[in-house]
């Protein structure tokens, strides 16, 4: 089981993560990769606060179909808010792993950040290949956490406090094994690419701006449970933002998309 808490309050904090230009440009990258077309109908797995559902709808237009599902009930409601004016878009609650849909029933397929969350990952790939139609694209992107680079002045206290980040997620390194599951699945992978979330200098409105307090207040409630002391925490956060102040931040980390076709 993930950790992490897809309530209100993360509803609302990832909302504002997710509409930072590294998400924008994430996101046309996804677009991109994808391609929908109008007419199309498109699933969204773990569609979160419904921003990328919201620009599929728009791309298969009213001819189309988007289906986004969440396990979250506060992430149905505010993806639910964000397409009420688009008849072509419906957000269900339900589960990667138990899709409540038919066979056959999607040209595209898209799950962004979600599937490090879930536990049972061949039978959630079984059930994404299950209900797309035979040559349906699907596109899976997520975060390898061992690709990061965050500049510390305690690279041993850094490494203490991702270790403790790691646990917000079931899988943080499931990327490494994608390709391979995909396969298991059933997919023919067509094309994998690194989308950075990239900020070599302080910047705010940002991924890293916004992930930097995310990730203290995860590991404030969390810190205790994976050994990490409050005193360690508070001296990560001092440092963080002496760096902040000296103009010497840095911090990168690496999602990877994932083409693949039934
Ligand atoms: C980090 S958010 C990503 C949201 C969205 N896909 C995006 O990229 O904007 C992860 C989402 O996956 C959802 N989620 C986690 N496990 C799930 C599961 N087993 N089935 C469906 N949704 C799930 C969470 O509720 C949350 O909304």
């Amino acid at each position: 089981m993930s950790q992490f808490a897809f309530d209100d309050a993360a509803a609302k904090a990832m909302e504002a993560i997710y509409l930072t230009p590294d998400v924008v440009a994430q996101r046309a990258r996804v677009l991109d990769l994808l391609a929908p077309s109008p007419g199309e109908r498109v699933l969204d797995v773990g569609v979160g606060p419904g921003l990328l559902a919201l620009d599929l709808a728009r791309l298969v237009g009213e001819s189309g179909r988007m289906v986004g599902l969440d396990l979250a009930p506060a992430m149905v409601a505010t993806a639910t808010a964000r397409l009420a004016a688009l008849p072509q878009a419906e957000v269900r609650l339900g589960d990667a792993t138990d899709l409540d849909l038919p066979d056959a029933a999607f040209d595209l397929a898209v799950s962004t950040q979600v599937y490090e969350y879930v536990a049972d990952m061949p039978r959630a790939l079984n059930e994404l290949h299950r209900v797309l139609r035979p040559g349906g694209r699907a596109l899976i992107l997520d975060t390898d956490w061992r690709s990061i680079v965050w500049h510390s002045s305690d690279s041993a206290r850094m490494d203490r406090m991702l270790a403790c980040w790691d646990g917000h997620l079931v899988d943080p390194h499931l990327p490494a094994k994608l390709g391979p599951m995909l396969r298991a699945a059933g997919f023919e992978v067509r094309r994998v690419e690194i989308v950075a979330m990239f900020s070599p200098r302080w910047q705010p409105v940002s991924y890293a701006g916004g992930m930097i307090g995310a990730i203290r207040n995860f590991v404030r409630a969390n810190g205790q449970q994976f050994g990490l002391a409050a005193a360690e925490l508070e001296a990560w956060w001092s440092d963080q933002e002496a760096l902040i102040a000296a103009d010497a931040f840095f911090f990168s980390v690496n999602r990877y998309a994932f083409l693949a076709t039934r």
